[in-house]
């Protein structure tokens, strides 16, 4: 058997390099996110790819995994779609309440532990990993 070979069907390949900073690629845009609600993206961490919990609450917008601390369980009901009471998220497994500003849990079984936050910052209404800020040990928020 035989093969034809079809250079030009390469030609507009953009070849990404393997060791880029996925900290430039947006995560989602803010309009994804109604305010004061929260959706789910996946992302690439330095430490592989994870779930996030991505908040808005006007100018503001706050990004946790989406990993529960009190029994490692994601906090959506039903993927993307998060339980918000006055202004704070609750882990739809056990009722877990964490301020969304923060990540503090304020309420259920793991009261006094936190969600672990990842650094976001917002330009141009596209929300971005802030690379930077979590390389230096910060975290916080786009506001
Ligand atoms: S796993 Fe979230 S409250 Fe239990």
């Amino acid at each position: 058997m035989t093969y034809a070979r079809n250079d030009e069907a390469f030609a507009n390949v953009t070849q990404v390099p393997m060791d880029r900073n996925e900290s430039a690629r947006a995560i989602c845009r803010t309009g994804d996110i109604p305010d004061g609600e929260a959706i789910a993206v996946d992302a690439v961490l330095p430490d592989g790819e994870e779930n996030l919990i991505v908040l808005r609450f006007g100018e503001a917008v706050h990004a946790y995994l989406n990993i529960c601390p009190h029994a490692g369980r994601r906090l959506d009901w039903a993927p993307g779609k998060f339980l918000l009471s006055k202004g704070a998220l609750v882990c739809a497994a056990h009722g877990a309440s964490f301020m969304a500003a923060s990540g503090a849990c304020i309420g259920g079984p793991c009261r006094g532990q936190g969600l672990r936050r990842v650094a976001v910052r917002v330009e141009a209404g596209e929300v971005f990993l802030d690379a930077g800020r979590a390389a230096a040990g910060l975290s916080g928020t786009s506001d």
